[in-house]
């Protein structure tokens, strides 16, 4: 889903209640979505998050 922003080690779904970062993703060109409280939608694009990525950030 995800890499690890130091080691860049994968990651997956930890919590799956939006407690955690483990699931941070690009939605829609939106960086840090956490993928696994979000509501899917057809024609959504989700993206691997790679590293560390700010909110500020456009992907
Ligand atoms: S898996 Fe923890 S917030 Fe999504």
């Amino acid at each position: 889903m995800r890499e690890s922003g130091h080691l860049h080690r994968p990651r997956g779904l930890f919590c799956n209640i939006g407690n955690c970062s483990s699931c941070l993703m690009v939605v829609n060109g939106e960086p840090n979505v956490r993928v696994c409280v979000e509501r899917l939608a057809e024609g959504m694009v989700v993206e691997t998050r790679r590293g560390r990525v700010n909110s500020s950030d456009t992907y």
